[in-house]
């Protein structure tokens, strides 16, 4: 089969299109024939190796020390069952399938467990579409659910243009919260169409100097922290940062053990039950996956170098 083969850490130049082996799944995997898959936030970090300076001894140590040690990228797919395991019981030859499983998605052929995060595609949605539900969809869903999103809530969703974002400003009203974006100025359409009730330009705006209170803050850029966010939160409120800064880390220790306001932070996991959440959602036309760009793809350097701006709106899809 065709993949694309990360060859060092790097620029997008290190990606090259190559021929591979074809997998053979195990008792317990279903394969799937690639239609799509995306270049996630996450891909572009890990071909850099963007990574904080205080891991960069460990992880070079887990991903591979000159190389990666797990050369194909990709997280998310979308495609169809061509072979199954002889445990495999869920899932059938045929079935339409997307999700998300670490590693190994830039690939013609995928093998995934099938108690992973593997769901049947909605018939609302096509594969492109498909492909970029997971990553931002199932990160927002882990993260309100862990800070107690419940209805009447008032939620501050600051980078709410990208995956997460764009999920998370949807789940949250999905949830009953009123939902406060903060973007660039080119994004308030997009959000105010995704259900945003308000929406912060913050070239124009600080969002932290604002009379509103939150239930929970998110910031999915790294660019709040707990102290700046503090000034907006309720007595009891969450705040949820996904790219942790090392005192985000001294925050949450020291809010774990104290009332009041708290630091929700971690790694989402790859949750089937999850993935069947919101592809119900999707099915009754109550989210909807944003998509920017489609990349062909031999064109997957291209794709790296525009999620490389960090400027992306959702999902960058790549047509397999
Ligand atoms: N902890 C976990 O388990 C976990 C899981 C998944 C993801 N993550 C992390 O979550 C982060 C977000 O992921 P993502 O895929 O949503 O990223 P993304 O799609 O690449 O985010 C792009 C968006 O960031 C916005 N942005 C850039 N600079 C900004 C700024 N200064 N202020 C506000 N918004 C800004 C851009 O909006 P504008 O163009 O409007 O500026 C753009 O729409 C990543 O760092 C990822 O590693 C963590």
């Amino acid at each position: 089969m065709q993949a694309i083969v990360q060859s060092a850490y790097g620029s997008p130049d290190v990606l090259h299109l190559m021929e591979v082996a074809t997998p053979e799944p195990a008792d317990n995997e279903v394969r799937i024939k690639m239609v799509a898959t995306t270049v996630t936030s996450a891909d572009v970090r890990l071909r850099a190796f963007d990574v904080p300076a205080m891991f960069w001894l460990p992880a070079r140590l887990v991903m591979g020390i000159t190389r990666p040690r797990k050369p194909i990228l990709g997280v998310e797919f979308a495609g169809t069952i061509d072979a199954v395991g002889k445990d495999v019981t869920r899932f059938k030859l045929g079935d339409a399938v997307f999700g998300q499983h670490v590693y190994g998605c830039y690939a013609q052929y995928k093998c995934v467990p099938e108690t992973g995060a593997i769901a049947l595609k909605p018939a609302a949605i096509d594969f492109a579409e498909a492909a970029g539900v997971p990553f931002g969809g199932l990160t927002a869903l882990h993260f309100l659910r862990k800070a107690g999103i419940a209805a009447g809530q008032s939620v501050l969703i600051y980078g709410a243009s990208g995956a997460v974002g764009t999920a998370a400003v949807q789940l949250a009203k999905h949830f009953g919260a009123t939902v406060t974006a903060v973007a660039s100025a080119a994004n308030g359409d997009l959000l105010r169409s995704l259900g945003a009730d308000v929406v912060i330009d913050y070239a124009a705006t600080d969002c932290t100097q604002g009379s509103a209170r939150y239930d929970i803050v998110m910031d999915t850029v790294g660019k709040l922290s707990f102290a700046r966010a503090r000034a907006v939160m309720q007595p009891v409120s969450r705040y949820v940062p996904l790219v942790m800064q090392p005192a985000d880390i001294a925050h949450m220790l020291r809010s774990a053990l104290t009332g009041g306001q708290k630091v929700v932070a971690g790694t989402s996991g790859d949750s089937q039950a999850d993935l069947d959440y919101l592809a119900g959602l999707i099915a009754a036309g109550q989210y909807r996956p944003v998509i920017d760009r489609h990349y062909r793809f031999d064109e997957i350097q291209a794709a790296h170098a525009y999620v490389d701006t960090g400027r992306k709106k959702g999902a960058v899809v790549v047509l397999i």
